[in-house]
Parts: structure tokens; C-alpha cells; sequence
């Protein structure tokens, strides 16, 4: 079945939980399986700025304390008696929680009744730590040791050298050889999704940005060679979508389901400022290549052109009137580059023309099939489509220079070597195919995904009991 962007990313967003909710024998984690959800549902009205009934949510210790019933919320071992639980299944309106919303879905309250079942033990360092960073610095679901069908790729990246490629994988990031697709590392202990993978160019740092459906999003910087956590930059309420580097590796910036835009200071992972302005998820962001000024690309049909280091929107582009799916600049810093959900690449002043008092020669490119990422090279703008083909569009944005084939699905990932001029592209079907940029031949293409045969495939195929 084949999605649109938006709605493949819908759909992977939407990916029920697939760990304690599935096996209803296995330990419920009050940091990874329970802090997720007091924190995105309740937090509202009983975190810090509000205690609504005289009651907290906002860490562990909070939750033991009693409101004003005086009644304890939780009874450890018995779900029944624990106030808590009784207000998450009564048939009351009134006194349901969370107030004036729907009931938590079954799966959740489930896992909470199974948490207080089986003793309502604490399982983190800190029972002060806030429950939104507990949850995401809990370790994640162990990746698959091998895969029984490959993973759409959502993002990759080749190393600084250009000797590797990193791969988004289920609940980890796959390493593999960029020279023979041989499988060389696994970076686990990560969100189930990833969705943008950057590598610093002059520090030892590779910048992984994800998240678990509806529950969080996460950016991690990872040392490259080993996988190490460096720092957890960031912990979201949604899903991280986009990621950037500075040009001098000094700042990261961060788009995410959010509908925020927040940039980082790589050294002491503090954030420096954090943009609203969008008003649906932000598909990805891109620096200019001298650093003054961010692009940003959106569901909300627009591109914003933002100045550093204040963070100003100096321009919104709205010729899309479809979602924007990426964004970046030219080598010169004057233009953007924008592509659609209307099929169209297109090539903005990033200073208004008519202002200025220059000609406005808007270019628009119409590509035939969406194009999903898009990648700006000294030989020109790079756009990956959903007709399982990679283009190469001139540096005007005007001319298709050329199309490399030989994809078997629609291609939703992109990364440019610059060095060896090659780029790699990764796609819905788990394959990453990498090509010669200067004559458009095939260099390598393979499966990312650890174990997997194609026998192995046709028994995953098989309807599950
Ligand atoms: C929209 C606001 C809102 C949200 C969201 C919300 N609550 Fe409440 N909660 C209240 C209010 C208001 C009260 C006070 C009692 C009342 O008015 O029913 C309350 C009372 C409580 C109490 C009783 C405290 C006491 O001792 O009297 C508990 C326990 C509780 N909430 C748990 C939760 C949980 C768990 C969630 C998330 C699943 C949640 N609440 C979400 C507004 C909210």
C-alpha cells in the first residue's frame, strides 16, 4: 500500500505501542510504559503551574501523595482500590479523568491497571525527576535482533568520511558500509522511529532525531564510533521530525510534530531559542550555508525564512498551498529551495523582490510525482519523488538534468557525499541505493535491515495467530 508522505508519517506516528500494551504477561515500567502517558494526558492540570483537586502529577513522588480527598491515588497491588485507576474507568462523568475529555484508551488505562497490579513499583534513578524526562531517558524497547521484514527508511546519512551510512531502524539506527553495504554497527536504546540522522562535520557527534508515536519525541547526540549517549538534547511532547547541523557545528537545529522550530547549542546542549510561528508540524529546517538564517518547511502549507541568531521570521513563503515537505538554501545563502505536496519544486529571493525593487521571477518546477526530501550539491538541487526515482534538477530550479533510476519504491531519504560525489537514498521497501552523481550510475544498493532474507520475509508474510 503506498502513502503519501504526510500520510505515511501520519500512519507511523499513530503506531500503537507495541511493548507492554502487547504482551500481557510482560513488567510493566513505570518510567517507559507509565510516565509517558500521566505525562501527556494529565499533566495539563495537575503539573506544575496547576494542581487541580489539590493533586500533582508532575513526578513520581507527586503521584503518591493524596489530593484533596485525602484518598491515596495509587494502592499498590490492588488497581480496585487505588483512587487513581477508579477515576479512569468511572461511569461517572464527572468525576472521569482526565476532566472533560474522552476516556484514556483502553490500552493505556490497561497498562496503568497493570503497573498498580503488579506492586506499582518506581523503576527509575530519581523519584523527583520530572515524569516527561523519566519517560524518555528510559530505556526503549531492545530492537529487533533480526528483522522479519525490512523498515521503510526514513532518514540516513553518510558519515563525515563518507565511509559509512547511517540508517533509521526499529527502535535503533543502523550503521553500514557505504563501500559494500556490509552491516558494521547498531545504535539501540532509541525511540521506535527515527526520522532525521545528521553527523557533525567537525565534532565527533552524530545527531539522531525521533520520537514514539503520540507519546514523545526525542534528539539524542550519540558519539558515531560507538553509540554512546553524549546528551539527550531534547525531550518533546511529539515527535521530532527535522534536524540540522550549523555549517560550524556550533548549533543544532530541531523541527518536530510540535509545530515548534528550537535550536540547541551543541556544547552545552542548551536551547537557545524556540520558534512557534508554524501552525502544524514542522517537516524539516536547514541552515543557510553562512549560518545566518534557517529555513523550514511545514504541514501548514508554508516555508519560513528565520534569522539567527534572534530568531525573526524574515519571510513566509505561501505558494505552495499544499503541505511543504522540505526546504533548504543555495550555496549564495539569496534563494530557497521548497518542495510539496503539490508536486512542485520551488525557488524563492530570500529578500522580497518586489521590495527591493528587483523583477520577481518566481521559478516553479512542476516534478510529475510528489517529491518527498530534497538535497541542494554543487551540481544541483537533488529531490527524491514518489515514482521510486531520485532527480537532479539545475541550480535555477528551472531544468530536470537527470533521473536516476533503478529504485523499486518511493524513496523518502536522502544524503549527499560530497566528497565522492555520491549520493544515497533510502526508501519505503527498506532499500538504500547509492549512485555516481556525476553520470548517474548505480554504485550499490541494499537492504538495511539487520538479519533479514527474503525467505525470512515470505514467513513474516504469513498471517499472524
Ligand atoms: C482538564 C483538566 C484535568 C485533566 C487533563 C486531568 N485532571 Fe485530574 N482533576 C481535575 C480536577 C478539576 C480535579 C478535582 C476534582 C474534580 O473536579 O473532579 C481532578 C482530580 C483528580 C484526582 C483526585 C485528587 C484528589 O485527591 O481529590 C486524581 C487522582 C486525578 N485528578 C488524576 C488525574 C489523572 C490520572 C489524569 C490523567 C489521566 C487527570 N487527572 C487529568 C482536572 C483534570
Amino acid at each position: 500500500m503506498k502513502l503519501a508522505i504526510s500520510a505515511f508519517l501520519a500512519f507511523a506516528l499513530a503506531r500503537p505501542l507495541a511493548s507492554a500494551a502487547a504482551n500481557p504477561d510482560s513488567a510493566v515500567s513505570f518510567s517507559r510504559d507509565v510516565a509517558p502517558i500521566l505525562n501527556r494526558q494529565c499533566a495539563n492540570c495537575h503539573g506544575p503551574k496547576k494542581a487541580k483537586g489539590g493533586f500533582r502529577l508532575q513526578t513520581f513522588d507527586n503521584l503518591m501523595q493524596c489530593g484533596s480527598s485525602k484518598k491515596p491515588p495509587i494502592t499498590p497491588g490492588s488497581a480496585e482500590k487505588s483512587r487513581l485507576y477508579q477515576l479512569l474507568v468511572t461511569t461517572d462523568e464527572e468525576d472521569l479523568m482526565p476532566k472533560d475529555a474522552d476516556p484514556l484508551p483502553k490500552a493505556q488505562i490497561e497498562i496503568i491497571r497493570r503497573w498498580i497490579e503488579q506492586g506499582a513499583k518506581f523503576d527509575g534513578a530519581d523519584r523527583d525527576t520530572v515524569l516527561s524526562t523519566l519517560a524518555s531517558s528510559a530505556t526503549h524497547e531492545a530492537a529487533p535482533k533480526t528483522y522479519r521484514s525490512p523498515e521503510p527508511v526514513t532518514a540516513l546519512a553518510f558519515s563525515p568520511d563518507g565511509a559509512e551510512i547511517a540508517v533509521s531502524g526499529h527502535d535503533e539506527v543502523t550503521v553500514w558500509s557505504a563501500a559494500d553495504g556490509r552491516l558494521i554497527r547498531r545504535i539501540g536504546g532509541l525511540p521506535s522511529q527515527t526520522f532525521a540522522l545528521a553527523y557533525a562535520r567537525t565534532k565527533n557527534l552524530l545527531a539522531i532525531a525521533g520520537g514514539v508515536s503520540g507519546e514523545l519525541g526525542e534528539v539524542r547526540l550519540v558519539e558515531p564510533a560507538t553509540g554512546r549517549l553524549v546528551r539527550l538534547l531534547a525531550t518533546l511532547e511529539e515527535t521530532a521530525l527535522g534536524l540540522a547541523f550549523s555549517p560550524d557545528d556550533s548549533q543544532i537545529a530541531v523541527a518536530a510534530a510540535d509545530q515548534s522550530v528550537r535550536v540547541f547549542d551543541t556544547a552545552s546542549g542548551r536551547q537557545t531559542f524556540r520558534l512557534d510561528d508554524h501552525s502544524d508540524w514542522v517537516m524539516s529546517v536547514a541552515f543557510s550555508p553562512d549560518g545566518k538564517h534557517l529555513v523550514t518547511a511545514s504541514r501548514d502549507k508554508t516555508a519560513k525564512v528565520i534569522d539567527l541568531p534572534g530568531g525573526e521570521v524574515r519571510r513566509t513563503f505561501r505558494g505552495h498551498d499544499k503541505q511543504v515537505y522540505d526546504a533548504a538554501f543555495s550555496a549564495d545563502n539569496q534563494r530557497v529551495y521548497s518542495i510539496g505536496a503539490d508536486h512542485m519544486l520551488r525557488v524563492w529571493d530570500i529578500d522580497d523582490p518586489e521590495k527591493s525593487g528587483k523583477k520577481s521571477s518566481p521559478t516553479a518546477l512542476d516534478l510529475g510525482a510528489e517529491p518527498l526530501r530534497m538535497k541542494v550539491t554543487e551540481k544541483g538541487v537533488l529531490v527524491c519523488c514518489a515514482d521510486n526515482s531520485v532527480r537532479l534538477i539545475s541550480a535555477d530550479g528551472r531544468k530536470a538534468l537527470r533521473s536516476l533510476s533503478g529504485g523499486s519504491d518511493w524513496f523518502y531519504a536522502l544524503s549527499y557525499d560530497e566528497k565522492s560525489g555520491r549520493l544515497a537514498a533510502g526508501s519505503y521497501n527498506g532499500e538504500v541505493h547509492i549512485w555516481n552523481i556525476g553520470d548517474g550510475s548505480p554504485v550499490l544498493s541494499f537492504t538495511a535491515a539487520p538479519g533479514f532474507t527474503p525467505a525470512a520475509n515470505a514467513l513474516a508474510n504469513e498471517p499472524e495467530k
